[in-house]
């Protein structure tokens, strides 16, 4: 029997350091909780494996935090219980993220051990102005270290987040980043805008006066300007922030514009499967006690009808620069998208936001740059 595929994340809850921007779930590593949380994630790992009858696995994506500071033989512990619990496919792309200074020669060798086969490594900025501002513990130098080094232990296929929007950065100082990387061969960037996010000292500092943002129109135009450098050298957009090779495009990332099924491990985890989203409780002590008495530690449950499933479907397919076609949509949801929004259709065709040809369906360069606009227009 063909087996449906699977996406499995791993949330790695740990950081060195906080950074100034970051609300994702993460707390400051230390040795005893590192041990709690790898043996609880192997059970919780465990107690999924029904799944197997159904799935087979072709995406791990192990995320946080900051997976690269835990111990190579943890990392090893839980590829080796994914294994032992699910089917895997022979192509599998097993991503893990990385702080540009707690990789070594000696880590990236072990990963590729383990068939870790893609490395996405957080740069931010080769500015080491910049960095300060937005708080992170390495430098640029250490920053294009990490990424020879990773490249040199044999990872083609590797990622480099940068962001953009932070106070201080100019359009050429994000210019200059970006050349940087393309020189440096990487094919795969996730550009990212900086969003103040409440409950992080940016936020505060932003309230106190203490610190500018750029305008909307800088913000703007940094994110076209970096797009064009990109695309210009062949790293191609195929998503809102998202930009690579071709044949380098991240397929556990492209599983949540896709409506695929993942599972999510760890505190903090989201997961989608069989039209039901679900999360883990984001606190390690609370994760710890769901999983020792037996229990999953998801706190948040809801199926999605055919109505939600539906606009999800728009907003998500809409990301992707390649749109999505009518036939598909058809096929999901028996329904003619071409009939069913007829006037809206229209009105973002009218202003040159939405690009329809055969039965393709596409926002155009315009339309990305107003997506949150063009979804609530799906809304309705
Ligand atoms: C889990 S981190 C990547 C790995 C590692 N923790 C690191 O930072 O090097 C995920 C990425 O999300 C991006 N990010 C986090 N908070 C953000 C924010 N408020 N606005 C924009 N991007 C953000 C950063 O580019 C960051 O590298
Ligand atoms: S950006 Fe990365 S290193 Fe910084 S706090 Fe967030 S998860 Fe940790």
């Amino acid at each position: 029997m063909n087996k449906d595929k699977l996406g499995i994340y791993i949330h790695i809850p740990f950081c060195v350091s906080k950074c100034n921007y970051c609300d994702f779930y993460s707390i400051k590593w230390d040795e005893s909780t590192e041990r709690k949380f790898i043996k609880c994630a192997l059970e919780e790992i465990k107690m999924y494996n029904a799944l197997n009858k159904r799935y087979s696995v072709d995406t791990i994506y192990i995320g946080g935090g900051t997976p690269s500071i835990i111990k190579d033989k943890n990392i090893y512990k839980i590829i080796n219980e994914i294994y032992k619990s699910f089917d895997i496919d022979d192509d599998l792309e097993l991503s893990i993220e990385a702080n540009p200074n707690s990789l070594t020669k000696e880590k990236l060798k072990n990963y590729r051990q383990f068939k870790i086969n893609r490395v996405s490594i957080g740069i931010q900025s080769l500015d080491n102005k910049i960095l300060k501002t937005i708080g992170r513990i390495h430098n640029c130098e250490e920053a294009v270290r990490a990424i020879k080094m990773t490249q040199d232990a044999g990872f083609e296929n590797m990622n480099t987040d940068i962001m953009f929007n932070i106070s201080g950065q100019t359009i050429s100082n994000v210019l200059l980043t970006i050349k940087e990387i393309i020189k440096l061969e990487v094919p795969h960037i996730s550009f990212y805008s900086l969003k103040v996010e409440k409950n992080t000292p940016f936020f505060n500092m932003i309230n106190n006066n203490e610190l500018n943002m750029p305008d909307e129109s800088l913000e703007r135009e940094m994110y076209y300007m970096g797009r064009k450098e990109m695309e210009s050298n062949n790293i191609y957009q195929y998503e809102i922030s998202n930009f690579s090779r071709k044949g380098f495009e991240c397929k556990h990332n492209l599983r949540y514009w896709t409506h695929k099924p993942y599972i999510g491990i760890g505190p903090a985890a989201h997961s989608y499967i069989e039209d039901t989203r679900f999360n883990n409780v984001d606190n390690i002590n609370k994760y710890f006690d769901y999983i020792k008495s037996n229990k999953k530690a998801i706190v948040n449950r809801k199926t999605i009808d055919n109505k939600e499933k539906m606009f999800e479907y728009l907003i998500l397919r809409l990301r992707l620069t390649k749109g999505f076609s009518s036939n598909d949509f058809y096929r999901t949801f028996k329904i003619n998208f071409l009939d069913a929004y007829k006037d809206i259709i229209e009105e973002l065709e009218t202003f040159k936001l939405i690009k329809i040809s055969k039965d393709n369906i596409r926002l155009t360069k315009k339309g990305i740059d107003v997506s949150n606009y063009v979804f609530t227009k799906f809304l309705i």
